[in-house]
């Protein structure tokens, strides 16, 4: 099986941001992830340079155009390896090759009948380097450059679009993958069922010489669309190279939702008219915004990758993105929102969960891998959630829905952790006749470990190179390195050494609250220092206990749960047993027995601690708390349970 993945070939106009970051590690973690099922992959990137747009910005820094894009591509080529992405292909449409595979597809489709020479009047967007229709604008101004286009009149060369308009709808309809998610595809059926009209694919010389000649008319240069859509041919070698005829049947393309319309229509068209397949699959996602606000220069708030590869470190920053955008949507960037993913999923569940586990190891089984044992409904239980983790992994990374495969993952990750303080090892430990339950579940920690290097391998290659090295794997060991091999439980092996390593993720010390600190003219992101501890009294807070700071207001986990199940506990008049959803089931005992009846519990959202150390209350293991205002009423004490507003999902984090 082969992979095709691209990304779009950024315009050289500007540098690198945050969303060219994202789109690239996008295709590098599915580039990597389609390795790991065993696939021969392809992963493209590169730069767009030709166009008026360019030449504009050439002429602003007073260099020609050549060395302007020279300087400029060459920011994007390094950008990347500071994420670990590493394409195959970087191309540039400047390069000789891509200059003479446009003009070969050009006197091909003009020598077929499909461009012909004719005047055109219409609105032009200089941003989008393209003539929008009146349908397009809002309020009179291009919506994604907010100012009205011009009015144009000139002659041009065409291409027949509307001539494959039928043919295209056809696919779309054939194939239901062929654009995702299905808002874009509803998108791009629903403009399709318009006429199209055909496209303008030339700019007369007189007004651009930036752009690459026409090779039947050189009084004209290429349009800058029609060139940049045809590197996703060059780059594997259009029309003999034996890598064309390889990777272009497994074509995919991953863009955000500006360029749906040339992807999912122009290009499209295109390939008809060249009587080549279409590609496989576009996958389109949404826009990242820097707290509530677009991303923009103009406002200063751009986010450069550099800056935060080197404030957050390239994991922290690769998983953040892939677990926080919900492919498809919008997102908003906060240097709070990285910060809380850093501590809270990486450094609290799976740094915790890998340290504790090797340090468990080490002590109680001499550094290595023991015997898997008899396995318990405890254990049953634990291999049963890493086995959906594993086809839920599979099934959602395919989808492109990154942070539902992570979701996935983490819920093996929080189940481990429970897993553990259900069969408190260090008791085991202190139990000789328990000698063989000690192993086999300090086994079962080495086996969820191993698993959790194995998925996160393609988000995090660093993380798991380290957990690789901690559990005494080689990097190619196809236990870790081969997603069907490997993707079993019991595959560790009894006796292997395994190796301390220093913590996964420190923690990072948590900014003020959505701030984003921008720095003038360079605009890069950057953490503020936490407001300072200390004992003093702030309005309406107790002396005793005093101010704390937001990381350790962080450290507490609150939750809204749903009851499910409620009784009392024989000998306490005090107590109620709860079962709760949060969203997983756990057993909480609430002193609310004297102000509320099991009856009136069940079906309640009610505020929760998650993350308290389990404890025993009345011969119950109570995993949490529940949180009640206090009051008195005619004299007498009353709790008064906290809820949410509104209805929301059991499970959902307060903060
Ligand atoms: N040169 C064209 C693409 C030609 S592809 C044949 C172009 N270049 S661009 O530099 O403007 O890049 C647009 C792409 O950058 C988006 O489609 C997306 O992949 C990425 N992003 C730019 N800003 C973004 C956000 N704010 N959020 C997410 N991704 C964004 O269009």
């Amino acid at each position: 099986m082969t992979t095709y993945i691209t990304t779009p070939i950024y315009y050289v106009n500007a540098e690198p941001h945050l969303g060219h970051a994202y789109t690239t590690i996008v295709a590098d973690t599915y580039s990597r992830f389609r390795r790991l099922c065993g696939e021969d992959v392809r992963f493209q990137t590169g730069t767009d340079e030709h166009g008026d747009k360019i030449a504009e910005a050439a002429a602003r820094e007073q260099v020609s155009p050549p060395e302007y894009v020279d300087r400029i591509s060459a920011l994007y080529k390094k950008s990347w390896p500071l994420f670990d992405i590493a394409p195959d292909t970087f191309i540039r449409t400047t390069d000789a090759v891509h200059i003479q595979t446009v003009q070969r597809v050009l006197q091909q489709v003009y020598d077929q009948g499909d461009i012909y020479f004719g005047e055109y009047s219409g609105l032009y967007c200089k941003g989008c380097e393209r003539f929008l229709t009146e349908k397009e604008l809002v309020g009179g101004n291009c919506p994604d450059h907010q100012r009205p286009p011009e009015q144009i009149t000139e002659q041009n060369y065409f291409f027949r679009m509307s001539r494959y308009q039928q043919a295209l709808i056809d696919h779309i309809h054939a194939h239901a993958d062929f654009i995702s998610p299905e808002r874009y595809r509803n998108e791009v059926l629903s403009s399709l069922s318009e006429p199209l009209e055909d496209l303008c694919i030339s700019r007369p010389t007189a007004r651009l010489t930036w752009g690459i000649p026409l090779p039947f008319d050189s009084r004209f240069v290429t349009y800058v669309w029609f060139d940049a859509l045809i590197n996703y041919l060059t780059g594997i070698g259009y029309p003999d190279g034996p890598s064309f005829a390889k990777y272009w049947g497994a074509a995919e393309h991953v863009i955000a939702k500006d360029i749906l319309k040339p992807h999912a229509i122009y290009w499209p068209t295109m390939l008809l008219a060249m009587g080549l397949p279409l590609y496989q699959r576009l996958h389109v996602h949404g826009f990242w915004n820097v707290g509530d606000v677009k991303m923009s220069k103009s406002i200063g708030n751009v986010v450069r990758p550099g800056a935060l590869a080197a404030e957050y470190g390239v994991d922290t920053v690769r998983y953040f993105l892939l677990r926080e955008m919900s492919f498809g949507l919008d997102a908003s960037f906060t240097p709070t929102a990285i910060v809380t993913r850093n501590n809270s999923d990486l450094a609290n569940d799976l740094g915790n969960l890998f340290s504790r586990s090797l340090a468990m190891l080490e002590k109680y089984s001499s550094g290595l891998v023991p015997a898997p044992g008899i396995a318990l409904d405890i254990d049953k239980a634990l291999t049963r959630t890493a086995l959906q983790m594993l086809s839920g992994y599979h099934e959602e990374m395919a989808r492109f829905q990154f942070h539902r495969a992570l979701q996935g993952v983490w819920e093996l990750i929080s189940h481990a952790n429970k897993y553990i303080v259900g069969t408190e090892p260090w008791t085991l430990a202190k139990d000789p006749a328990q000698e063989a339950r000690l192993s086999a579940v300090l086994y079962n920690l080495v086996e969820c470990l191993r698993l959790l290097t194995l998925v996160l391998r393609p988000v995090m290659p660093r993380t798991s190179a380290r957990m690789a090295a901690g559990l005494g794997l080689e990097d190619d060991d196809p236990r870790i390195s081969n997603f069907p091999q490997g993707a079993r439980w019991g595959l560790s092996r009894a006796g292997t050494k395994l190796h301390k390593t220093e913590s996964l993720f420190p923690r990072v010390e948590t900014p003020v609250q959505g701030q984003v600190a921008v720095t003038p003219g360079g605009a890069d992101c950057a953490r503020q220092a936490a407001p300072a501890q200390g004992k003093k009294k702030v309005k309406g807070t107790d002396a005793e206990v005093g101010v704390i700071d937001f990381a350790q207001f962080q450290q507490v986990d609150l939750r809204v749960a749903e009851v499910v199940a409620a009784e009392r506990i024989v000998k306490s008049d005090r107590l109620l047993k709860l079962t709760v959803k949060a969203p997983e089931e756990r057993t909480i005992v609430a002193g609310i027995a004297q102000y509320y009846t099991p009856e009136e519990m069940v079906g309640r959202l009610l505020l929760i601690v998650a993350n308290l150390e389990p404890v025993e209350l009345m011969g119950v293991q109570s995993e949490g708390m529940v949180l009640a205002a206090s009051t008195v009423v005619d004299g007498k004490k009353r709790l008064v349970l906290t809820t949410v507003s509104a209805e929301v999902a059991a499970g959902s984090k307060v903060a």
